[in-house]
């Protein structure tokens, strides 16, 4: 079993077994990279509050998400390419998820397709994150193919009308390598991943072809005409996006940035966790990802009003590191720090963690 101190001390240790390009690809953000540190540092200006004496031996760290139950409150996002990583791809990472009964979010752009991941997760509960392509027939098909196979929730991702400005990944000239196909696409989307059309980040070159950038808000009242199952909305940092996710009919809204991947400056999701919960009041499921490094991390965001989190880029070095097995020991360490933390601070179940844990 991979042995884990804290899950930042993986990254240097994935870093040996990378391309750099590759690693660039998945450490990096967009152009300073100012909001990827500020999703880390917006933590540490956060203070726990601790209350003693409540009788902590018997904890529960279960919950359910959409009226699916999991083990612990922290899912895996979408991300893409996960065969950049080891040779099992997203088939590793959604066994691991389920493994640990969790929920796996697959991206649109994977390399094992949307039905090889099913099959590889058959008991694993899974939700399928959606690009919406220029091609609305394209769209279309991942939809039904998505409910098709089982994916119980269509993650619908607003951040990312073009890729952001990536330096690593224009200075790196970013190409996917040879063996690595796009699984849900045929071969001419592949090909334009790994030739691109110029200098630069042929996945950007990729994005700004395929993806449409005109998406508004009739387009989610389309996607859930088209979609037998729950929508849940990626990538809002405004308290009114939120709201407006609301009356859209959204599940769940995703508090998120791109794990600082898109728009630089922009703030990091657990400082607009608060006014978004306040906006969706209720009606909507609040969920939150960026940065999320600790079990501590985990309990602030529960206690400002997160039903989960999401934790990204460690799981791929997880997954780079021991594939399968590395992915499911940082779930386990995750869950370990969750749950030492929920002791300390006094609180026996992640239902009842109470706002005034995190001071004002
Ligand atoms: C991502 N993310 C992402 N999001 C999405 O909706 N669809 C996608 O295909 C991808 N692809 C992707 C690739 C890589 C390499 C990374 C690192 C991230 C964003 C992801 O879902 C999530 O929002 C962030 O990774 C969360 O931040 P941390 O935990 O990585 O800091
Ligand atoms: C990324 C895209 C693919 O963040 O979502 O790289």
């Amino acid at each position: 079993m991979l042995d884990i101190l804290n899950l930042d001390s993986l990254e240097e240790r994935a870093r040996a077994l990378l391309d750099p390009m590759l690693f660039d690809y998945i450490d990096g953000g967009a152009a300073d990279e100012w909001t990827l540190a500020e999703n880390r540092a917006a933590w540490t200006r956060l203070q726990l509050l601790p209350r003693m004496l409540r009788g902590v031996a018997d904890r529960s760290l279960g919950t359910t998400v959409l009226g699916t139950p999991v083990s612990f409150p922290v899912l895996v996002p979408p991300m893409a390419f996960h065969g950049l990583c080891h040779l099992d791809a997203e088939a590793a990472t959604a066994r691991a998820a389920a493994a640990e009964e969790t929920i796996f979010v697959a991206s649109t752009v994977s390399n094992c397709s949307l039905e090889a991941i099913a099959e590889a997760s058959t008991t694993g509960a899974r939700w399928f994150q959606l690009y919406v392509y220029k091609d609305r027939a394209i769209t279309q098909d991942l939809v039904q193919r998505a409910a098709a196979a089982g994916y119980s929730a269509l993650c619908l991702t607003v951040d990312t009308p073009y890729g952001g400005h990536r330096e690593r990944d224009a200075r790196n000239s970013l190409r996917m390598p040879a063996h690595l196909a796009l699984g849900n696409f045929p071969p001419s989307h592949t090909d334009q991943h790994h030739h691109g059309t110029g200098h630069g980040s042929a996945l950007g070159q990729y994005i700004a072809a395929q993806w449409d950038p005109g998406l508004t808000w009739q387009d989610v009242d389309w996607l859930r005409s088209i979609a037998p199952m729950p929508v849940v909305i990626k990538g809002v940092l405004a308290p009114d996006d939120a709201a407006l996710c609301v009356e859209h009919g959204a599940a769940a809204v995703i508090v998120s940035n791109h794990g600082g991947r898109q728009l630089d400056s922009v703030p990091a999701p657990i400082t607009m966790l608060e006014a978004v919960c306040e906006a969706v009041d209720g009606r909507a499921e609040v969920l939150l990802d960026g940065g999320v490094r600790r079990g501590t991390d985990v309990l602030k965001a529960l206690a400002l009003g997160a039903r989960a989190v999401l934790v990204g880029r460690p799981l791929l070095w997880g997954l780079t590191l021991d594939g399968e097995q590395g992915v499911r020991a940082v779930l386990q360490h995750v869950r370990g720090e969750l749950d030492l933390a929920m002791a300390l601070a006094g609180c026996a179940s992640v239902a009842d963690v109470p706002r005034e844990l995190v001071l004002r």
